[in-house]
């Protein structure tokens, strides 16, 4: 099968020299990658600015800002069988970058944020894609009911759900725990190991 993987943090300019981001590392999403691959299957990794050395033969995107990767996974998606969305994309993006370094004559700065695209939430109806969709969702409260809703309101078969609050897994560890929520209502609870075993776990629930 075909898997198209999103990875790691994106990147939203301020100015030539300053951005918004997150922790993200990529360790998760290359990990899903590695595992897709080790089951022989061909991936497609469209990643944002890690330091991972790339999975085996995966066909590595390198992008930066949140409308790169929507762009990046538009022109591909129909050409996979099972999209997993791992990224932490930017929710929001600077609204005017500054052409020149912002120089610091002020005591305050105010930046205005605008939306970015949802990228998993266009998968289904923008992109119209059919195969298997897989999401994640970050989470520091209310796990259950936010997974859930998430897996209902972006057409997801599968949503992985990690607690993002912890000091011992999440963002930037190389452990992790998750829940699967499948749309068949059944849920599978992945215990605390590493992110590469945590990605055969959901390799296999997908398979
Ligand atoms: O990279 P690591 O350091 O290994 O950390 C792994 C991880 C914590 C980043 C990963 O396990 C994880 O939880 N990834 C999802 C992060 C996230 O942004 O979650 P969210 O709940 O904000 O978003 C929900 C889903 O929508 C995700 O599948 C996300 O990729 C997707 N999304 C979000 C916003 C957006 N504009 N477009 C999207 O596609």
């Amino acid at each position: 099968m075909k898997f198209l993987i999103t990875a790691g943090p994106t990147r939203e300019a301020i100015d030539p020299v300053r951005y918004l981001s997150n922790r993200s590392s990529g360790k998760m999403g290359y990990a899903l990658a590695k595992a897709a691959l080790e089951e022989g299957h061909e991936v497609s990794l469209i990643s944002g600015p890690v330091s991972l050395s790339t999975p085996g033969s995966a066909n590595l995107v390198c992008i930066e800002s949140a409308r790169e990767m929507f762009d990046a996974v538009k022109t591909r998606i129909n050409e996979a069988d099972v999209a997993i969305f791992c990224a932490a994309v930017s929710d929001y993006r600077v609204a005017d970058i500054a052409a020149e370094k912002i120089k610091k004559n002020n005591d305050e700065l105010l930046l205005k944020l605008v939306k970015n695209p949802d990228i998993l939430g266009s998968a289904r109806q923008e992109f119209g894609f059919t195969g298997i969709l897989v999401g994640f969702a970050a989470e520091t409260e209310n796990i259950e009911a936010n997974a859930k809703g998430k897996l209902e309101r972006k057409g997801c078969d599968f949503l992985v759900a990690n607690d993002v609050s912890r000091s011992d897994i999440g963002f930037d560890h190389d452990s992790n725990e998750a829940v699967i929520y499948a749309k068949d209502g059944s849920e599978t609870r992945l215990k605390l190991a590493s992110k590469e075993d945590i990605a055969r776990q959901i390799i296999e629930r997908i398979r």
